[in-house]
């Protein structure tokens, strides 16, 4: 069997790592690639190629939302997230799936992280907000505070997802504003790249709290800006090595068709993919 991680550009991903390590440990007889994919070449891919090579696949930047109409179907709570971060292969035929949001639900699981009635902030509006958004409001978070750089895509998320969530609060606002919902007990999401490759962070570090929660989808760093700030003022960190992990194991699931996930360790792979990510980073 073959599977494949498609986006632009794809060296650094480490989903290869992830799935082959699992396929391995678990005997079943499977590769994981990774292809690079434009945007230009990815009808022709999803037209043809995928089908015959690959049992299944994911998607990842830029692809997650524009892979959508080039799919035989998608399954529903993709479609109301508007975006998929996996397709399985059906005889020929495509179907779309979002495990992104199980991977961040899971998450809060794993760290006993409630967002019921809690009011929540989300950094971003890209493909990685769209999955938690949903996740948040799935789960009763309230209200839910939403800021992205081009505020029009902000806007654009919150009309999308206040149709499917029609009794939860979402707003959209400035990074000044912020400052008016601040309250100790708010749980506070990064899923823009910000952090990733500069030691920045959008947020005023002057108004952290430790009894508040700071989540950051990004792995590579495993402590962003962000992150190592809000430790230093006590409070909870999340990075997105776990994220990443859950929606790999739930992308197994479903090509696989059966729950092979519940029998991998994830600490076992935890400490494989740091040790991976620091051999890419040497000291
Ligand atoms: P993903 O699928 O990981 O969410 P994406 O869809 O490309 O990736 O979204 C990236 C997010 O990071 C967007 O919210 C983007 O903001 P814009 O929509 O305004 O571009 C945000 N982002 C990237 N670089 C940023 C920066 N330097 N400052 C603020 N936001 C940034």
């Amino acid at each position: 069997m073959n599977f494949a991680v498609i986006g632009h550009p794809i060296t650094h991903s480490l989903s290869p790592e992830l799935h082959n390590w699992i396929f391995k440990k678990l005997g079943i007889d499977a590769h994981y690639s990774k292809v690079d994919i434009s945007r230009e070449k990815l009808a022709y891919f999803l037209s043809g190629v995928s089908r015959s090579q690959f049992q299944g696949f994911n998607v990842t930047l830029p692809h997650k939302e524009a892979v959508i109409p080039l799919l035989d179907n998608v399954e529903e709570q993709a479609e109301q997230i508007g975006a998929v971060n996996c397709v399985v292969n059906n005889d020929q035929k495509l179907k779309g799936y979002n495990t992104d949001w199980i991977g961040f639900q899971r998450t809060l699981q794993d760290e006993d992280i409630s967002v019921r009635n809690r009011a929540c902030f989300i950094l971003g509006a890209g493909g990685a907000s769209r999955a938690i958004l949903y996740t948040l409001l799935k789960e009763g978070a309230d209200p839910v505070l939403l800021h992205n750089r081009h505020q029009k895509k902000a806007l654009q998320l919150q009309t999308h997802m206040m149709s499917h969530f029609t009794s939860s609060t979402i707003a959209v606002i400035s990074l000044q504003e912020l400052t008016n919902f601040w309250n100790e007990d708010l749980i506070l999401i990064n899923t823009t790249s910000v952090g990733m490759t500069s030691n920045n962070s959008l947020l005023p570090v002057k108004y952290f709290h430790r009894r508040q929660t700071f989540i950051d989808v990004i792995y590579t760093p495993l402590e962003t800006t962000l992150l190592r700030q809000a430790s230093a003022v006590g409070a909870k960190t999340v990075n997105g090595l776990a994220m990443f992990i859950h929606q790999g194991l739930a992308s197994i699931d479903l090509w696989l068709k059966q729950p092979i996930s519940q029998s991998v360790n994830r600490e076992e792979i935890k400490s494989y993919l740091i040790r991976k990510l620091q051999e890419e980073i040497p000291a």
